[in-house]
């Protein structure tokens, strides 16, 4: 796992006592299960980093790894405009951006943007990407449960996530049933998925550890 893990990785936070101190007010806090060791182990989530350019690059110059994600295309990634990207992830604002390491190697991307300009937060949509050589090894269902858990256990107020998957893409809606996630609505060619606080994962079937290429 790298050294520069981030550093709002808080497992302990929102699972022990589940009443919790909020600007003076006392919340009620479901207490959430902790991941097993052996999963929470194998990823890691941290900022992109000026040095991550070229296989950030390499990852996102792909149309096809666009076909169904909320944004289009921009055309050919250069480096200039991945070292932009880099940097407009790295800027605090409405989102969170963190590039997902698996024992060690970059996989991808998780983003939370939230969805309220309430702080803390209440609620927030993820999306996510794997680069392609990635994907078809179970690495996505575990990295968004985990993610999820992640952004619950650090912000206590958080008490929904929202994905929205294009309807066709049968993958992605795959993932998201299988890291526990809830079908909502459809809104347009958009299927809408969510995940409550409250909600049960079961780490069970996502502790199957992966061989990655090369
Ligand atoms: C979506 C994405 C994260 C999926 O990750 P992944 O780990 O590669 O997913 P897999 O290929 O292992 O597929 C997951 C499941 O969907 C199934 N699946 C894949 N393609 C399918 C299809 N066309 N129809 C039905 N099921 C399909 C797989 O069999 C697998 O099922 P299982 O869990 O029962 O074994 C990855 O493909 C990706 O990054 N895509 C590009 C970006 C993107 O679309 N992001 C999502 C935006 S919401």
């Amino acid at each position: 796992m790298s050294g520069r893990t981030d550093n709002h990785f808080i497992p302990e936070l929102g699972t022990g006592n589940p009443l919790e101190t909020l600007r003076g007010k006392q919340i009620a806090v479901t207490k959430l299960h902790q991941p097993p060791a052996q999963v929470m182990a194998r990823y890691c989530f941290r900022p992109w980093e000026p040095e991550d350019t070229e296989i950030y690059q390499r990852m996102l110059d792909d149309a096809e790894l666009w076909r169904y994600m909320p944004e289009d295309y921009p055309g050919e990634i250069t480096t200039e405009l991945a070292r932009t990207l880099i940097e407009l992830s790295r800027q605090v604002s409405h989102h969170k951006v963190r590039a997902v390491e698996y024992q060690g190697r970059v996989i991808g991307q998780m983003r939370m943007q939230w969805k309220t300009d309430v702080t803390p937060p209440q609620s927030g949509e993820i999306s996510y990407w794997l680069g392609r050589e990635h994907w078809g090894l179970g690495l996505a269902a575990p990295m968004i449960a985990l993610f999820s858990w992640r952004c619950f256990s650090i912000f206590p107020a958080l008490s929904t996530i929202i994905a929205r998957v294009h309807v066709e893409n049968m993958a992605s809606q795959r993932v998201l049933e299988r890291a526990g996630w809830q079908r909502v609505r459809v809104d347009g060619d958009w299927q809408v998925f969510q995940m409550q606080r409250q909600d049960v994962i079961d780490w069970s079937s996502l502790n199957k550890p992966a061989s990655l290429p090369g």
